[in-house]
């Protein structure tokens, strides 16, 4: 393999096992590093909860002598600041002797943002940044923090087939099927903090945890839209651009209903969006997003791109992302 592209599939590898981390690394980024010594994996290591130890701290103990001369392959440029809880990654890898270091992403904190690059540099170490556009994924909601000062936020919506979320009724318990559930339950799982309207909670009181064997404990923090008060249990926030003050979260994961979703599409503010879509018709129902307001269908045009489907059980999961850039 080209030498580039060897290095690009290694960074995608450490920013894969970075995702391991989530959402326990808060308030650091799920980072994930992996050390190479003639093509073999030495070392490999991601962020743990807390923060500590670092992916880097964890793939050099793994690596041990194995270290000396080795590459070091890591999401994010390794920090340059020495803090209580311990010595920077890059002195670190200095004194493990790495010979080369490929980061997928500049820090963006100010505390590096460059600085550990350049300090491995001036310890001799052949020391690059590759983009990588995995482990820029990988660490969406961390760099939505730094960049954005918001969470990264993920929209998702179960709806028929004719884009309907409940009956007219309001009932919408269960339109989707247990695999498409259970999916949901694994992406709460890995989010700090979930969302719904005020009108879903009073509606359905949901309990928005995670119900899945062994990650019963990683159930998100319940927040509620809404210009009211919120319940024992719950935190609330009353406009969506209140988001800009959930400085610990980096993944919001916003479950409807048509209101709250209309409201954060309607402000600009979702990065991600779910449709789960069952294999029904309901016909006359509640439509999954309220109303935006639209003045004409061209400026509904080229917000959106498909980044997937799947299959899940007799349900189908799309996925978009949003295609504008947010500005820096
Ligand atoms: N199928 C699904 O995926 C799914 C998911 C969730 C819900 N549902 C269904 O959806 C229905 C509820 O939907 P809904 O549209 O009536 O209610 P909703 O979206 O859950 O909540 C609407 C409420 O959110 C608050 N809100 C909305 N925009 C706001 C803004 N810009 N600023 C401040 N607060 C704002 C207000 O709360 P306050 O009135 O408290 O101020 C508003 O009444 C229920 O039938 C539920 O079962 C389905």
């Amino acid at each position: 393999m080209p030498g580039n592209r060897a290095d690009a599939v290694w960074l995608a590898t450490a920013a894969r096992l970075g995702t391991r981390g989530r959402p326990e690394s808060r308030p650091n980024p799920a980072v994930g590093a992996i050390v190479v010594q003639n093509g073999v994996v030495v070392g490999r290591g991601w962020t743990r909860a807390g923060g500590r130890p670092h992916a880097e701290a964890e793939a050099l103990a793994m690596a041990g002598d194995a270290a000396r001369g080795a590459a070091l392959y890591v999401s994010l440029e390794p920090c340059a600041h020495q803090s209580v809880r311990g010595p920077s990654c890059s002195s670190l890898i200095a004194a493990a002797q790495i010979a080369r270091v490929v980061a997928g992403v500049e820090d963006p904190d100010p505390r590096t943002a460059g600085a550990g690059l350049a300090l491995l540099r001036a310890a001799g170490i052949d020391a690059q940044l590759l983009p990588s556009p995995e482990a820029e994924a990988s660490l969406e909601g961390y760099l939505m923090q730094r960049r954005h000062g918001r969470p990264h936020v993920t929209l998702k919506l179960a709806t028929s087939l004719d884009g309907c979320l409940a009956l007219a009724d309001g009932s919408s318990q269960w339109i989707t099927g247990p695999v498409a559930r259970a999916h949901v339950h694994a992406l709460r799982a890995r989010s700090e903090a979930i969302l719904v309207g005020g009108g879903t909670l009073r509606a359905d009181s949901p309990r928005l945890d995670v119900r899945l064997e062994g990650l019963e404990q990683q159930s998100p923090e319940r927040w509620v839209l809404t210009r009211s008060s919120a319940p024992a249990g719950w935190r609330a926030i009353a406009a969506p651009t209140d988001i800009a003050h959930m400085a610990d979260c980096q993944y919001l994961f916003v479950e409807g209903g048509a209101g709250a979703a209309a409201s954060f599409l309607a402000a600009d503010l979702v990065d991600r969006l779910l449709i789960y879509r069952a294999p029904i018709v309901i016909g006359g129902g509640l439509p999954c997003i309220g109303d935006l307001g639209l003045a004409d269908l061209a400026s509904a045009h080229g917000r959106w791109r498909s980044a997937g489907r799947r299959t899940l059980g007799s349900d189908t999961l799309e996925i978009y992302e949003r295609t504008r850039c947010l500005q820096a």
